[in-house]
């Protein structure tokens, strides 16, 4: 349905209202926002601000009161809304799965409405099972009920996922999971759209989740209004008003810290130390900070070469001595 050419998927909201019958004010008020191809861009602010809203109009799920939807170039509001919801995947918190149907039905829902050949349907549960950390000789002839709430929600990803849609709409798809469940999710998921590269709205009302997740980030307020719209580390380094930096919180500097790896800090010394503390070189600046830390020295090793505190702090443009006083 949409053309996946070199410039891949791009979605494109254009003064994109929505006032629902009898509401003193629009839910979403003139929204203007370009998500770009393969990206994943995640909406989050304060629950009622309309960011579900925002979502089910891409889908039509709800009709726009008035302005344009584009993706990949093609008009939204001038298609089969059925046709379309084919081919946009679309995970929601409460997972919606079928308690009648196996996992295995359950993810094979679109394939089959798009008329695949069973032999493919099943080929493809197999591989999303996989994809998303459920065993499949486990899990694929289960009913959603013999499921944990995070092993749902994996089952309502690889739902969305099945019938390889260029665009996902996530709706805090894991909202419903306890702490460590969803960061197990989140991390997964992050793994997963390295590979994928889908163009994904993603919304949550958790910043957490929104600086890890997100490539971009809309800061939304009251009415959908877009208060800022950036990358994560752009946000946290310069919020647009305190709005923003009320989400942010007051540790900004080791938010940061966490978005930068090990392997993006230059050495001090190009060779790694068997007597520091060692880091791989995929952690986090912020693992590393952690580590300096617990072993009370300015320094750690990684593969590449021997990392400073003085380094770090550099890297987020801060003076050496606020980053472990002021801030942690
Ligand atoms: N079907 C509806 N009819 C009338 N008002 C609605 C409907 N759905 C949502 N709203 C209102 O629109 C506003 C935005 O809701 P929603 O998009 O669900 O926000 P969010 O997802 O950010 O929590 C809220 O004030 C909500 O009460
Ligand atoms: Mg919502």
């Amino acid at each position: 349905m949409f053309d996946r050419d070199t410039e891949g998927v791009r979605i494109e909201l254009r003064s994109l209202t929505k006032h629902y019958p009898g509401q003193p004010a629009p839910a979403v008020d003139n929204v203007t926002l370009d998500i770009p191809a393969g990206e994943l861009v995640v909406f989050v602010g304060p629950s009622g601000c309309g960011k579900t809203t925002t979502m089910k109009m891409i889908n039509r799920l709800v009709e726009p009161t008035s302005g344009e939807i584009r993706i990949g170039g093609r008009d939204v509001l001038g298609l089969d809304p059925d046709e379309l919801r084919r081919h946009v995947g679309y995970a929601i918190q409460q997972v919606g799965l079928f308690p009648h149907q196996t996992v295995a039905q359950n993810i094979g829902l679109v394939p089959k409405l798009l008329g695949w050949p069973a032999a493919k349907i099943a080929e493809r549960v197999e591989e999303l099972l996989a994809l998303v950390s459920l065993e499949p000789s486990l899990f694929r002839d289960r009913y959603p009920r013999q499921l944990s709430g995070g092993q749902q929600q994996r089952v309502g990803v690889a739902r969305a996922l099945a019938a390889d849609p260029p665009v996902m709409l996530m709706d805090e798809p894991f909202g419903a999971t306890d702490p460590i469940t969803r960061e197990h999710l989140q991390n997964e998921f992050a793994r997963l759209q390295k590979q994928l590269r889908k163009t994904i709205i993603f919304v949550t009302h958790d910043f957490e989740e929104a600086i890890k997740l997100g490539d971009r980030i809309a800061i939304l307020r009251e009415r959908s209004h877009i208060a800022q719209y950036d990358t994560p580390s752009a946000i946290l380094a310069a919020p647009a008003d305190d709005y923003v930096a009320s989400f942010i919180g007051q540790d900004a500097t080791l938010k940061r810290l966490a978005l930068l790896q090990v392997a993006d800090l230059p050495v001090a010394y190009p060779a790694p130390d068997p007597r520091l503390p060692q880091v791989a070189a995929d952690a986090s600046l912020r693992e590393a900070l952690d580590l300096m830390l617990a072993h009370g020295t300015d320094r750690c090793s990684s593969p590449s070469g021997v990392l400073t505190y003085a380094a770090l702090c550099a890297a987020v443009g801060s003076p050496a001595e606020t980053v472990s006083a002021g801030e942690r």
